[in-house]
């Protein structure tokens, strides 16, 4: 799967730099090389010696090495690969690359390459929830480095909470499907809405919701990862526009409305926008005033389309696979599946919210996959990692139908 493949693994300093020694041969069992490149803190948790004992290749560790530098030199080193992984990516490591830094053979290498980079974080649950470390890892998703994890559990530092570094054949299923990106919804063409509708109150004030837009936009990331065509209908957020994807910007329920069915025909739709399910019957033109007018305002307020519900019914415009969600607190999978046939939609990903599971205001969800045939219990993923999983899935479910047909 991954014959041929090369990647340059860079070890940080980390506690999780055991599992990369897994993660080594799982790469190589699936036909990947992998060349190793530590920093000194790596050093102290795991030993070159392992690392080019399992990788079966020179170990690269000082910038300053005249062996190293006449054997290799980190420009080719940097060259020499189709994807570079820093597994485990510390948190100063991550710093040091948001800041451009090139003060050591990783950094340098980092800073010098032309080629993709993924990261897999780690770290204690307090160094990565820092507003340095958000700031410098948002910096880096921008720059359109991908990243796989951290994940939430029981952390080394005997704390328990969102840190651990992905699992390694997490970061496997990730390399896997970069590499198969540019083939497997390929020809396909995908809407994806994303992010909360504004409902205008008059010329001033709106109707919204607390949605990111995180869930959306890394899907829509993620089908274009894969090789799909992808437009994004996206409402007001502060999430950078996904590499590779064609942003659509909107306000209300009802132009997002209509720049799905402008975008159609599609293949794919996923429906991840909160979309606001009411909105003012009849805005004024003018901003209501609060001198003179007594009472505050009455709104009267009147629903507004159904956006996955138009998708699901648009006969033989309808995209082939249509995906919903559903945020549900109670009876989740009981609710996805009537929401999923009122709807007429194919998969409904409900999104279990209860206060119990964290998702609320976390960074983590927990998916139950609901389609014709049953229910697919998801882990608690990241919300990137639930985009890959979905993308992944997607991707199979074109694959079957083109064997089928
Ligand atoms: N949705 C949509 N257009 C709307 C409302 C919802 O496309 N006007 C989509 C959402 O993007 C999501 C799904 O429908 O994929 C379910 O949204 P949700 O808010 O959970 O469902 P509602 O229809 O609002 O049902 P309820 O509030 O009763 O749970």
């Amino acid at each position: 799967m991954l014959e041929g493949r090369r990647i340059l693994l860079i070890l940080s300093g980390g506690i999780a730099a055991y599992k990369s020694l897994d993660l080594i041969r799982r790469l190589r069992e699936r036909g990947a090389s992998v060349r190793g490149v530590m920093t000194e803190a790596a050093q102290h948790f795991v030993t070159p010696l392992s690392v080019a004992a399992l990788s079966e290749e020179a170990v690269y560790t000082d910038l300053f090495s005249l062996k190293d530098e006449s054997e290799m030199g980190h420009i080719r080193l940097s060259r020499e690969a189709d994807l570079i992984v820093v597994a485990p990516a510390s948190a100063d490591i991550i710093a040091r690359m948001a800041a451009g830094m090139a003060n050591d053979l990783a950094t340098t290498t980092l800073l010098a390459t032309d080629k993709p980079v993924l990261i897999a974080p780690t770290m204690n649950l307090q160094m990565w929830a820092h507003a340095a470390t958000q700031a410098n890892v948002a910096l880096l998703d921008k720059r359109g480095i991908l990243r796989v994890g951290p994940g939430s559990g029981d952390l080394a530092c005997g704390e328990v909470g969102s840190g651990r570094m992905a699992e390694p054949l997490e970061i496997v299923a990730v390399i896997e499907s970069f590499f198969h990106r540019s083939t497997q919804l390929k020809g396909r063409r995908a809407i994806v809405t994303s992010g909360p509708t504004h409902e205008p109150i008059d010329p001033v004030r709106f109707i919204a919701n607390r949605s990111s837009g995180k869930q959306g936009h890394a899907i829509a990331a993620a089908l274009a990862r894969m090789g799909a065509e992808t437009i994004l209908v996206s409402g007001p957020t502060v999430e950078p526009d996904p590499a590779g994807v064609r942003v659509i910007r909107i306000e209300t329920a009802r132009d997002m409305l209509a720049a799905c069915e402008a975008s159609l025909p599609a293949d794919i739709a996923v429906c991840a926008a909160a979309v606001a399910d009411w909105r003012v019957e009849t805005p004024p033109q003018q901003k209501l005033k609060k001198e003179g007018s007594g009472a505050p305002p009455a709104l009267k307020l009147v629903e507004n389309p159904d956006i996955l519900a138009t998708l699901s019914g648009a006969g033989n415009r309808r995209p082939r696979l249509v995906v919903g969600f559903a945020a549900e607190t109670e009876k989740i999978v009981e609710h996805a599946k009537a929401k999923r046939a009122r709807k007429g939609c194919d998969w409904i990903l409900a999104n279990d919210v209860s206060p119990a599971t964290g998702t609320f205001g976390g960074d983590s969800n927990t998916i139950h996959l609901v389609d014709g045939t049953g229910v697919e219990d998801w882990p608690a993923l990241s919300k990137s990692d639930v985009a890959a999983r979905l993308a992944q899935r997607i991707a199979s479910y074109f694959d079957a139908v083109k064997a089928a047909e």
